[in-house]
């Protein structure tokens, strides 16, 4: 049970830190990685707080300098861009013109050379955006099973590929071939999972990269750039740090990045993709902002939906895009299931990201504990309640999960994306309330819903699926299994990621065909028999 005092005591002093999870040394790395070149930044550089704080001896608590990094300016960024393009050499440099096998090994030493870093990674997602340890081990596993899926998913692509076909006397064969430069950037919340679901399979299509990590969960790139470096053909990936303003801009005003990766908000994406002079010209794969909403009906067995909604909500303190971010509950059960959702809270573990079984931990945002403060204020103000014990306690970087009820359409948090421990909670008598506000909400990416009667379970998924992409029955909104589409309608998303998806979204197919008579057939098989081509031939990848 999670008290006032409880919450006062959970930063640790130095000596309370546990051995085995020391910061893994103190980073003053002012490296960046461009054209095959690790380079060291003598200009202003970026100070990287920990969410954790430190109490010292008189009892004062201080967020903890854990590293810096680099401030590149545009010069930098657009000495990245040149690498890249250069690397691409408008589709005829190695790295394009590498056989799928070829690229598949590169990308695989990567993974060796990953997987020896994981201490170091996992360490640093502790320490610089506060997920538990159980967490972000789960980020990295994820991360490299993720890679060795797509390399598999792959290698179906190229076999299938490897094929004519014959139609009203045609015959051609098509492939998917990569689109150019790629700009990628990354979320702090998976700075590593969601950054390298982008980046990996953009590479293994044979584009070349620039790529910016995200504001928060930079540090734990640095341990990789010796890996990037030393796995890829020069200018292939190249690394920059600082301002997302000032680096992605001058890359994008160029008009020279052809595919560009971001998850983040959508006015950000919306921002940088109006600075590209050619707005045709440039593929987009975003991943942005949600206000995932579950619907619990009736007959829903409170258990199933307090434990998916505590999960949904509350995991890694609500700071998921596919986060349950606002509750409708029908009136009749609205009270029962309050109850049960408070005491579900006030069972979670307070504590820092090594802490054993921990559930909640502090935010690495500046400025986050403030914003959160003012939705639930707002609410306040406008007729709501905050209705568990210690519901939206603050201490320096850490907030309280607050359970706001009943929420309406006056207040910020009904349709705000609060990314954070508040829970929202709307009473409904009429399917109508819930069904209308996701119909006009601006985003559309996940809902869940919460019940018994398959009539019921029936009729609100068909009024839901041409609203939002995933539909959950009786299970929080996740992205997993990977191998399922993660996209959005709206303001949510653009593109399809899952293993197989992210391969074609950064390619596009390409078809050689001729007429299909003796000549033109001698011509291809001489060309196959030879070897002359590296796009027209029948090789299978065993
Ligand atoms: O922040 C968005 C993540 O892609 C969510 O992934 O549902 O597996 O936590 P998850």
């Amino acid at each position: 049970m999670t008290t006032l005092k409880t919450i006062q005591q959970i930063f640790p002093t130095e000596s309370e830190i546990p051995q085995n999870h020391q910061l893994v040394s103190f980073l003053e790395k002012n490296e960046y990685l461009i054209n095959g070149e690790i380079k060291n930044w003598d200009g202003a550089m970026n100070d990287i707080l920990s969410p954790v704080c430190i109490e010292d001896e008189q009892g004062k608590l201080t967020r903890k300098v854990i590293g810096r990094t680099p401030l590149l300016t545009s010069k930098e960024a657009l000495e990245a861009l040149d690498a890249a393009t250069a690397a691409f050499d408008s589709g005829r440099g190695e790295w394009v013109k590498m056989s799928v096998n070829q690229r598949i090994s590169h990308v695989e030493n990567f993974i060796e050379r990953m997987r020896e870093k994981k201490s170091d990674v996992v360490n640093l997602l502790m320490w610089e955006i506060g997920k538990s340890l159980k967490d972000s081990e789960k980020e990295f596993d994820r991360t490299i099973d993720y890679l060795i899926d797509t390399i598999d998913a792959m290698k179906d692509m190229d076999r299938t590929a490897s094929r004519f076909e014959i139609t009203q006397g045609i015959i051609g064969q098509v492939r998917r071939v990569p689109l150019g430069v790629g700009l990628c950037m990354g979320p702090y919340n998976y700075p590593l999972n969601e950054t390298f679901t982008t980046l990996f399979p953009a590479l293994l299509m044979g584009n070349t990269i620039v790529f910016k990590p995200a504001k928060y969960g930079v540090l734990l790139i640095q341990p990789l750039l010796e890996a990037f470096r030393d796995c890829f053909p020069k200018g292939v990936i190249n690394v920059i740090f600082g301002s997302g303003r000032t680096l992605v801009g001058a890359v994008m005003q160029t008009g020279k990045v052809n595919v560009f990766a971001f998850i983040g908000t959508n006015k950000g994406a919306n921002d940088l993709k109006k600075m590209h002079p050619k707005p045709h010209a440039l593929k987009a794969i975003l991943g942005l902002d949600a206000k995932n909403p579950a619907i619990v009906l009736p007959d829903a067995d409170l258990d199933v939906a307090v434990r998916e909604c505590i999960s949904g909500s509350l995991s890694y303190n609500g700071q998921r895009c596919t986060a349950l971010k606002v509750i409708f509950v029908h009136q009749s059960i609205a009270d029962a299931f309050n109850k049960k959702f408070c005491e579900a809270v006030n069972e979670l573990k307070v504590g820092m990201p090594w802490d054993e079984g921990v559930n909640l931990t502090p935010l690495p945002e500046i400025g986050k504990c403030d914003y959160l403060k003012d939705l639930v204020d707002d609410a306040i103000a406008n007729g709501a309640e905050v209705l568990n014990e210690s519901g939206g306690a603050i201490h320096e970087t850490f907030f309280f999960p607050a359970v706001v009820y009943p929420v309406n359409e006056k207040m910020k948090l009904y349709s705000e994306e609060q990314f954070g421990p508040v829970v929202p909670i709307i009473p409904f008598e009429d399917l109508d309330t819930p069904i209308n506000y996701i119909v006009a909400s601006n985003y559309g990416q996940q809902a869940s819903i919460f019940g018994k009667s398959p009539e019921r379970i029936a009729e609100v998924t068909d009024a839901l699926v041409n609203q939002v992409s995933r539909i959950n029955i009786n299970a929080q909104c996740q992205r997993g299994p990977d191998s399922f589409p993660f996209n959005g309608r709206k303001d949510s998303a653009e593109g399809t990621l899952s293993v197989r998806d992210a391969l074609r979204v950064f390619s596009i197919r390409t078809t050689v065909a001729t007429k299909y008579d003796e000549t033109n057939k001698e011509i291809f098989r001489e060309i196959l028999k030879g070897g002359y081509s590296d796009f027209l031939r029948t090789d299978y990848i065993l």
